[in-house]
């Protein structure tokens, strides 16, 4: 099929959930990405933060080829080696004692929702149910997922939702102390937030709400889905705040671009849940664990991750000195950054994708920038010239 064809064949054949520009990608290499027309674009959005070592790394295919020939699939009902080599270098590696495998950032935070429920009938009463999360939060699509998450238009269509969810101003901790209370099972939050903007918490915010929940026990759930393994500079968010959640979950970029969700829990959660509570066909199996031990540990370098902080302050940098009136702030850490505008950011998204630059939104004025973490400063300026001739 012709580009024209295939465009055609997602209205005729696809429920229609996504608005596509008329562009068919074919090819990705490093940090670029090749269209059927053979045109060549920058990628700063790693399709929606997930391919941190670009498109293609050759260590990466090498490994997904040799593991796909030998083994891909065989069920949670047996061992193998590929997850439990991630699971050892996830659990060496954060504040975790165990991890429980799923395939989405969705998925695992449904499984962190049931694991604070457990947790909380089980040490404490039954009705020990409610969740506090936050304004601009984004925790995924499922039912369950879909109740922590704060946009209406994500919701309203597909109410009633999960009860028991309240939800606070993010950033405002005395707001926090007023919500969270015994019958309070879990915070939830993301340290940096993705999709509400690119809004990174406060220092003081997180460690309230560690204080809160130690208060009132409840589980301290920090959703890395976005922000977690390498994009901030640091291997998870939380080390930039030097605060440790109870449970942590992980998705996106853990497998280089394979589907993949990870619940990292502490022991006193991992004590309440036995056999046969939850499970996933599909989740951990060898494919994606061995793809994610690649990704892994590229990324859990010290070199790496050094990397990243300094291009991260490089790009705020470099977005300061465009200097045009409508960029109102630019935020973030590492190479998750977003720039506000004071006006509607899809034509500049339009602009620069015309001009070779992919781009994403946060929101209607947030421009989100999220390359491959393995992008360079010179790689860097030519997005930014994009940007600064789409402004002017
Ligand atoms: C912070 C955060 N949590 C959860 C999700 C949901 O992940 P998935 O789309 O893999 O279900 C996302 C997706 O954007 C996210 O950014």
């Amino acid at each position: 099929m012709n580009k024209s064809d295939l465009i055609e064949a997602a209205s005729n054949y696809l429920v229609h959930t996504y608005n596509r520009p008329e562009v068919v990608f074919e090819r990705g290499e490093g940090v670029y990405l090749y269209d059927t027309e053979g045109n060549q674009y920058l990628d700063f959005m790693s399709g929606i933060a997930v391919n941190g070592l670009g498109h293609s790394d050759p260590e990466w295919v090498t490994a997904v080829s040799e593991q796909a020939a030998q083994l891909t699939h065989v069920s949670n009902l047996y061992h193998t080696a590929p997850q439990l080599e991630l699971a050892r270098r996830l659990v060496e590696n954060s504040f975790a004692d165990r991890v429980f495998f799923a395939n989405t950032g969705s998925e695992a935070n449904e499984g962190a929702v049931k694991f604070a429920r457990k947790w909380a009938k089980t040490h404490f009463h039954t009705n020990k149910t409610k969740i506090v999360a936050f304004t601009g939060g984004f925790h995924g699509r499922s039912i369950g997922a879909l109740s922590l998450t704060y946009k209406e238009h994500y919701r309203a269509p597909f109410a009633p939702l999960m009860p028991g969810v309240t939800f606070v101003h993010f950033n405002d901790l005395e707001a926090a102390r007023l919500a969270v209370d015994d019958d309070t099972c879990a915070v939830i939050v993301e340290p940096i937030q993705g999709e509400g903007g690119v809004n990174p918490a406060l220092a003081e915010f997180l460690q309230g709400l560690r204080a809160l929940c130690h208060n009132h026990h409840a589980l301290l759930i920090f959703d890395e889905v976005q922000c977690g393994l390498g994009r901030t500079g640091q291997l998870w968010a939380h080390l930039n705040y030097a605060i440790t959640p109870d449970i942590m979950t992980l998705a996106k970029p853990l497998a280089g671009g394979l589907p993949i969700g990870a619940i990292l829990v502490t022991q006193a959660v991992a004590d309440v849940i036995q056999p046969g509570d939850h499970g996933s066909t599909f989740a951990g199996g060898p494919l994606v664990c061995r793809a994610a031990q690649v990704v892994f540990d590229r990324i859990n370098q010290p070199e790496f991750l050094q990397q990243v902080a300094a291009n991260g302050l490089y790009l705020q940098e470099r977005l300061n000195q465009i200097g045009a009136p409508s960029v109102k702030a630019v935020r973030g850490l590492g190479l998750l950054v977003g720039v506000q505008m004071d006006t509607a950011v899809a034509p500049l998204i339009t602009a620069a994708r015309d001009k070779g630059l992919l781009l994403i939104s946060a929101g209607d004025n947030v421009l989100r920038l999220a390359p491959p973490l393995i992008i360079t400063q010179e790689q860097i300026d030519t997005a930014v010239g994009v940007i600064q001739e789409c402004l002017h």
